[in-house]
């Protein structure tokens, strides 16, 4: 099931809309990590940034084809071939991948879905020990040129709510401010 209002606007615009760097040096993606995994990678924005700071392969997922010939076009050019990309619904089917695996889980603009939980739940059984949920959101505390309605978009304090109630996730501190319009959350496996 596609997540609500996760369509996608121009890539130009949609760009025009993050501090690339600033959101992977916020939420330390660097070589420090090993295999990752992204949900929703649309146009691939971060998932060749992220491929080239990481050690290992990045397992990156959308539902939408033309999102996943996007990204491709785009690994293509940019000469990255540390990316397994696959076209999957995760939500219904889930990540096809062996737990207790992965160092990160990038959710980036996507735990406005209708089951947060699960899909935090998810991610944290694709954890090695030691692994770490990478969330980042737009604000609700400033007026945003984007995101979704802000009845569904969730506060910091929620995300970290929501990770309690998964019993295996803790924040490591309240969220940062990743200018200009997102904050980011980093929410440990804590679950041995
Ligand atoms: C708002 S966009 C964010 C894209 C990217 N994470 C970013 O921040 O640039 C959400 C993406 O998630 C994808 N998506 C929505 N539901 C999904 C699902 N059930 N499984 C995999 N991808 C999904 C959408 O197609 C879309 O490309």
């Amino acid at each position: 099931m596609k997540v609500r209002d996760s369509g996608m606007p121009e890539p130009e615009y949609w760009e025009s809309l993050f501090e690339i760097d600033g959101v992977l040096a916020g939420l330390g993606i660097d070589d420090r990590i090993n295999d990752a995994v992204e949900v929703g990678c649309g146009y691939g924005t971060f998932t060749v940034p992220v491929a080239k700071r990481i050690r290992g392969t990045l397992h990156s997922f959308d539902i939408e084809p033309a999102m996943i010939a996007a990204a491709r076009d785009r690994l293509e050019r940019g000469g990255v071939a540390n990316v397994a990309l696959r076209e999957r619904d995760v939500i219904a089917d889930g990540f096809g991948l062996p737990p207790r695996s992965m160092d990160a889980v990038l959710l980036f603009n996507i735990l406005h879905t209708e089951d947060p939980v699960a899909l935090l739940q998810s991610s944290a059984g694709l954890l090695r020990s030691g692994g770490r949920v990478l969330v980042i959101h737009w604000r609700s505390d400033v007026k945003t040129p984007r995101g979704p309605d802000l009845s569904i978009r969730p506060k910091p304090d929620q995300i970290i709510a929501w990770a309690n109630h998964t019993g295996s996730l803790t924040a490591d501190s309240s969220a940062r401010m990743l200018p200009p319009w997102h904050f980011g959350l980093t929410l440990h496996r804590h679950v041995p």
